[in-house]
């Protein structure tokens, strides 16, 4: 196996605990191993922490760099199983990737169109951004490959990407439902598209406008609700010839393709969607007065932070500055008394992996919560809808919901409930935040796939004072 493939595989099998010897099957059809876990009372969190890289920017950081002109450098990416998936699926398309001993990441593009039709699968274990990013980036070159992923990413919707991709000529030939297992043949001579998104979805936007890159004329995706722009601002970093209008309250953004990228030095911050846990920790866990260091603070994703704060919380972000492009902070954060309120859908998009944690916050706040415009959360790793409201259910919280939206009662939540987790790594770390604070122990049915976003997770918390663990402890 050549050295880069082997780096890269070693380091997917530290992060997952599997052995990927070749022989065996891929990834995706392994079985894990289950790992339950109990979170108890804690008496305050304490301390500075980081949390990993920012999951959407290191997806986006080694796919963009697989097609530039010359060699990318990272540091801070997110060694998660997710994104290290996306960093083998590159190496497969041809992009070589390198994890050097400083802890960067060295990708050597092979320019736009360059990609190759892989040898085996291309293999996106649990994400739906990797694979949806990666259909798009492959879209508009002349190649075959088969995506496949774990149980969960396997029920995920990809009719959202095909249909658009299918506009510049790429054919597919997708499971039951346009789902995967799915084999993907590029166009090889690509029309330019325009295509207005029929949902609020940042994962296909980012596919179209990739797709665009290889592709001869102007390509625009209409956007009458922004998501986040990372793909936006870090095309444009890479040299790409894209422009943004607001043209009647919709983002019109077009990319010129057939240009070159340039190779870049990236640097990723701290994903808020991981600080997302440790802050409403320290919220509502009596006694807790924690700093987390280095937070994106991208206005397209920090939807929580205003939420909490308009709920009560106490969460000061300081020394804010500049890091590449994308402002930065500190938050300070303490327990705080908090009050329920209305999440309005308007903002959705900008907190959207966030629901689960907000409503454990919720569950712990003065009064009802009322979160509106969840839709899309029936089609995320879980339907985390249905999952957030049965485990707060199951630990003694009242709620009720709809099509699109939950209430929560607050008022505390009593805990002693197991929660089914469906192998979705949010619903996992949602329910063991809420252990902390509960009166009785919260357990959940499988950590495993904590390790798809943020490898760590429990050290750090139990770093803090948190109480998570295996086995019960008298
Ligand atoms: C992501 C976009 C979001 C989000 C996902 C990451 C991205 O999905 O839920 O975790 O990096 O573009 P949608 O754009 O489908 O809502």
């Amino acid at each position: 196996m050549p050295r880069q493939d082997q780096n890269v595989k070693t380091l997917l099998e530290e992060v997952t605990g599997r052995n990927l010897d070749c022989k065996k099957p891929p990834m995706s059809q392994t079985s894990h191993i289950v790992t339950p876990l109990i979170s108890r009372k804690a008496t305050g969190l304490k301390g500075r922490i980081r949390v990993p890289g920012d999951k959407s920017m290191s997806h986006r950081a080694l796919m963009f760099g697989a097609v530039a002109t010359g060699q990318t450098r990272i540091s801070g990416l997110l060694e998660a199983e997710d994104v290290v998936n996306t960093a083998k699926a590159m190496a497969a398309l041809g992009a070589k990737t390198e994890k050097l001993p400083s802890g960067e990441w060295l990708v050597d593009g092979v320019g736009v169109g360059g990609l190759k039709s892989p040898k085996g699968d291309l293999d996106f274990g649990n994400s739906g951004t990797g694979v949806r990013l990666a259909m798009g980036l492959m879209a508009t070159t002349n190649l075959t490959a088969r995506c496949v992923g774990d149980a969960s990413l396997s029920k995920r919707p990809m009719g959202r990407v095909t249909v658009p991709l299918s506009e510049f000529g790429t054919t597919f030939e997708a499971s039951e439902g346009n789902r995967l297992p799915l084999v993907l043949h590029g166009a090889a001579n690509p029309k330019p598209v325009t295509y207005t998104l029929p949902v609020a979805s940042a994962q296909v936007k980012s596919a179209v406008l990739l797709a665009g890159l290889n592709t001869k004329g102007v390509t625009t995706v209409i956007e009458p609700v922004a998501t986040r722009d990372h793909t936006e601002k870090m095309l444009k970093g890479f040299g790409a010839k894209l422009s943004v209008e607001l043209k009647d309250g919709a983002r019109h953004i077009s990319i010129e393709g057939g240009h070159e990228l340039k190779a870049q030095v990236l640097a990723v911050p701290g994903d808020p969607s991981s600080a997302a846990f440790p802050m409403v920790a320290a919220l509502i866990t009596p006694g807790s007065d924690i700093v987390i260091e280095n937070i994106m603070l991208n206005p397209t994703r920090t939807g929580l932070i205003d939420t909490l704060i308009e709920m009560g919380g106490d969460i000061k972000i300081e020394n804010r500055r500049d890091a590449g492009g994308e402002e930065v902070g500190d938050l300070h954060v303490k327990s705080s008394r908090l009050k329920g309120v209305r999440v309005p859908e308007a903002r959705a998009p900008s907190m959207i992996d966030e629901y689960p944690i907000l409503s454990v916050a919720a569950s712990f706040a003065e009064g009802t919560t009322r979160m509106e415009g969840l839709e899309e959360l029936r089609v995320k790793e879980s339907d985390r809808l249905a999952a957030v409201e049965a485990g707060l259910q199951a630990n003694g919280v009242a709620t009720s919901s709809g099509r699109d939206w939950l209430e929560v009662q607050g008022g505390g939540a009593p805990g002693g409930g197991r929660v089914v987790t469906h192998m979705d790594h949010r619903i996992a770390m949602s329910f063991l935040v809420m252990g902390l604070a509960s009166r009785i122990m919260t357990k959940i049915d499988d950590s495993a796939f904590i390790a798809t976003s943020f490898p760590g997770f429990t050290d750090l918390i139990n770093g803090m004072g948190g109480r998570i663990s295996a086995e019960e402890q008298k």
